[in-house]
């Protein structure tokens, strides 16, 4: 039985497509569309700037907090749809990342972790000020014990630095956490890192193609519980 739980944030305790409603009010019929660009597009910037840099540059030279590269994202994916994304609209959305809605399963599940005795956190791509704005919004500082950001190693997931967060914060190894991620790239990589994995395929897309698969699979995050023996 695992003795930690680690959360991925966005797309697993926060749900990063509610901010569909703001972006279609204010570009109608284009929000899903939007919101699914400026996703892909931020995760992409992530993985460049930990994966580049010039010879002789400090790993960290390309680094930027998430959410400037939240920001670069929804600017690509607004001009990619040929949408004008004034300054305004721009503040609007940008303004719901420090609000995102939690799935509706997600505090009940934090609140029985706590009730069991189970330490648990955030390990995130979020720099500090926007996971404390998201994570407060929610209500959820009360039931969680870490909020881990990889803003401390300026490395973004899938960086095994980032990873290394999380058994260094918890004092065990990562095979006793289990690190729980609804993004299937983040629980394969954190698989691969030693880590005990719950992939929450809510969405039901096909599993990645590489291996191994995650420790284990689920629909929701009740599906973490089971994990766990009841008190
Ligand atoms: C995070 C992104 C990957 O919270 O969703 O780390």
């Amino acid at each position: 039985m695992p003795k930690a739980v680690l959360f991925d944030a966005y797309g697993t305790l926060f749900d990063v497509h509610s901010v569909i409603q703001a972006a279609e009010s204010l570009f109608p019929n284009q929000g899903q569309a939007l919101s699914l660009l400026w996703r892909d597009k931020q995760i992409e910037y992530t993985r460049l700037v930990t994966m580049s840099r010039k010879p002789g540059q400090a790993d960290d030279a390309l680094y930027q907090p998430f959410w400037n590269l939240t920001r670069a994202g929804l600017r690509f994916a607004a001009a990619r749809l040929g949408l004008a994304l004034t300054d305004a609209a721009e503040q609007r959305l940008m303004d719901q990342y420090l609000q995102l809605s939690p799935y509706p399963e997600n505090r009940a599940v934090l609140q029985a972790l706590r009730d069991r005795g189970v330490p648990t956190g955030i390990l995130s791509n979020g720099d500090p000020t926007m996971l404390n704005a998201v994570v407060q919004h929610a209500g959820f500082d009360k039931l969680l014990n870490h909020t881990l950001s990889i803003h401390s190693v300026r490395r973004f997931k899938t960086d095994p630095a980032a990873y290394a967060l999380g058994p260094q914060a918890l004092g065990l190894p990562a095979q006793d956490i289990l690190f729980v991620s609804s993004n299937a790239w983040d629980a394969l990589a954190a698989t691969w890192y030693g880590y005990t994995t719950l992939w929450v395929n809510r969405a039901g897309a096909p599993p990645e193609q590489l291996e191994p698969a995650p420790s284990h699979i689920g629909s929701s995050l009740r599906d973490v519980l089971g994990l766990f023996r009841s008190p």
